[in-house]
């Protein structure tokens, strides 16, 4: 079919997005077609644009945050038929490759080929200018529909707003995760998250649920200091200088039990400065993408390996897809976890690059484009 998406020619130059006519291939093997509802606009796309996760291939169909109604389906479809709603996980999950088995589906081995270019089969669903388009997270949410790996589509209840949905593809578990499994939360911890973007604003949703006693939200953005307190932050300041005096206190000078690092892009002194605030025996939570080439951290060592601290990286925020999105839509239909206040703006595809650029300038929780 032909559609419109938005693309990146020039990955790494801050380029922008082309809006442009794409032709989108129908499934083939154990693929769906899914027609969109919304696609939320997450840091990492703009990382393709802003060379910190360079590709060696263009053009790239953005967007890896997507719901929607699946209209067709592949041969060799099972569990997925046309009507069905889903939401699109940035990461597919086989199944059974020995980390799906072993229940650490974010680590799944299809994982690895996210940003290799192709579909799982190396070959091209989306075309333009007469050439092979790479899509996002195999994916490419930038655009009306999506021809999908079954492996990434999770099917949820009708009652669930597809619009509000789309969140659960990457920002919402990537950020409730990192709370809830990756910093292993416990009841009473006094707990730090450093950024409060469409990633961090949901660790904080994932302290509140795991009965952390304080949470301090790091933001150097005012609006972004108001967002958490609404969501549950005790504390709320702009920089790491501010918050350690509160940390001191509240913990008696021992530190905070977790801190969760989900900035827009990761740099090393933020590590040691996360370090810093983290208590004896606790964890330091790295979410955020930093330049792949980047290299330059300094840590005070000594007191790492003699205080037992942890450094616990999270990708997905340490979930199972499978088993975490119907639960984060369950948390959703009792009230326990916000979808719609996460929402601060909409957009049409066309206004995408307005919509990356009110991220940056720290003006959205999360803007989401819209489809009809
Ligand atoms: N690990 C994963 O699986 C995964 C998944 C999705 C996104 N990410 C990454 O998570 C990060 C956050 O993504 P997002 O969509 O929430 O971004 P975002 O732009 O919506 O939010 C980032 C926030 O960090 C704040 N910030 C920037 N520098 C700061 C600093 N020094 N101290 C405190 N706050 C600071 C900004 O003001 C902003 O509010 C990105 O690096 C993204 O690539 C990782
Ligand atoms: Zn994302
Ligand atoms: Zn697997």
């Amino acid at each position: 079919m032909k559609t419109q998406g938005a693309l990146l020619w020039e990955p790494g130059t801050n380029s922008g997005w082309s809006i442009e006519e794409i032709e989108i291939d129908p499934p083939k093997r154990r693929e769906v077609m899914v027609k969109l509802a919304a696609s939320g606009i997450c840091h990492s796309d703009n990382h393709f644009d802003d060379g910190v996760i360079p590709l060696e291939w263009a053009p790239i169909l953005g967007g890896h945050e997507g719901a929607g109604v699946i209209t067709e389906i592949g041969p060799e479809v099972e569990d997925l038929e046309v009507g069905d709603h889903v939401v699109l996980a940035f990461l597919p999950s086989c199944g059974h490759c020995d980390m799906c088995v072993a229940g650490k589906s974010n680590m799944c081995v299809l994982g690895a080929g996210i940003l290799g270019g192709t579909a799982p089969d190396g070959t091209h669903r989306v075309h333009a200018r007469g050439q092979g388009v790479g899509c996002a997270s195999f994916l490419g949410t930038f655009a009306p529909y999506v021809c999908a790996p079954v492996d990434a589509v999770i099917k949820i209840g009708k009652d669930i707003p597809l619009d509000k949905a789309a969140l659960i593809g990457c920002g919402v578990p990537t950020g409730w995760g990192s709370s809830v499994y990756a910093a292993d939360m416990q009841l009473g911890d006094t707990v730090v998250v450093v950024g409060i973007g469409g990633v961090g604003i949901n660790a904080v949703q994932g302290a509140v649920l795991k009965g952390a006693r304080d949470i301090i939200a790091i933001d150097p953005v005012p609006f972004k200091q108001r967002k958490a307190k609404e969501f549950g932050a005790t504390h709320v300041v702009s920089s790491h200088q501010e918050a350690a005096p509160i940390v001191e206190q509240l913990t008696n000078g021992q530190g905070a039990d977790r801190v969760i690092v989900t900035v827009g892009v990761m740099t090393g002194d933020l590590l040691e400065a996360a370090q810093a605030l983290t208590r004896r025996g606790g964890v330091t939570v790295l979410t955020s993408a930093a330049p792949i080439l980047q290299r330059d951290v300094q840590i005070d060592l000594f007191t790492f390996a003699m205080s037992g601290k942890r450094l616990q990286g999270s990708l997905y925020g340490t979930t199972n897809a499978r088993n975490d999105v119907p639960l984060i839509c369950d948390l959703y239909r009792s009230g326990k976890l916000k979808l719609d206040e996460l929402i601060t703006r909409t957009y049409q595809l066309e206004e995408i690059n307005q919509a990356f650029s009110d991220m940056k300038e720290g003006k959205n929780l999360r803007g989401v484009i819209v489809y009809d």
